[in-house]
């Protein structure tokens, strides 16, 4: 079986709406632990699920440590997949060394734009009238690595960056589990090439779908 270990911050909605796909077959997969550097939402779930939940405190560790606190935890249960679900730390280069192309993360804003924190505050006083949400593979560059799945939204103009959020959140909670099946199923697969690490497709069905955000 696939093996997948969450790391989260908080509330553990995409950690849900994935779940909620392995229990209703969409992903053929496991959820082994979920890991979290914060007493929150997300673990709650976890447990209430029967899943290992374990909060790795990272009170008085420098980055590099807490890193190596969060590999020896993580490893025992060999995951194919980290799957990044909110977890609100920079990982320290060696953790991603540790499981290179194996982790993903989800970002609330079309990357390469609006990286770091409050990426819909950045959108909204950015102007752009077309936002979403990216999945991408993990690199030791913040938001970097190559991405594997996005979609988008329409930019209201009396939106707040909490309005922004929530319409952006209800397309993550889909996307994430599409881009973890194009993995299970080998359909992407993270590669280094001459020119830096890419997302590699193979049977994707592309359409010429597009998208306007006008002002009608
Ligand atoms: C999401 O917006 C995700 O894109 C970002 O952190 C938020 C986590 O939300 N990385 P939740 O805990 O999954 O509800």
């Amino acid at each position: 079986m696939f093996k997948i270990v969450c790391m989260l911050s908080g509330r553990g909605s995409n950690f849900k709406a994935i779940l909620d796909n392995i229990k209703n077959g969409m992903l053929k997969a496991q959820i082994v632990c979920v890991v979290s550097d914060k007493q929150c939402l997300g673990l709650e779930i976890a447990k209430q699920n029967n899943i290992e939940a374990i909060f790795l405190d990272p009170k008085g560790l420098t980055r590099k440590e807490y890193a190596q606190r969060l590999i020896k935890t993580i490893e025992p249960y060999k995951p194919d997949l980290i799957v990044l679900a909110g977890f609100m730390r920079i990982l320290d280069d060696s953790f991603v060394d540790a499981f290179e192309g194996k982790i993903v993360n989800i970002h609330p804003s079309l990357l390469p734009l609006f990286k770091g924190l409050n990426p819909q505050k950045q959108a909204l006083e950015s102007g752009v009238r077309i936002s979403g949400a990216t999945v991408h593979f993990v690199t030791n560059e913040l938001d970097s690595g190559p991405i594997i799945i996005q979609a988008a939204v329409c930019v209201h103009s009396n939106d707040t960056p909490e309005s922004l959020a929530d319409r952006i959140l209800k397309l993550e909670h889909k996307i994430y589990s599409i881009a973890i099946k194009l993995i299970i199923e080998s359909k992407v697969a993270f590669i280094k090439t001459n020119s830096g690490y890419k997302a590699k497709f193979r049977d994707i069905i592309e359409t010429e779908n597009f998208i306007i955000n006008p002002l009608i």
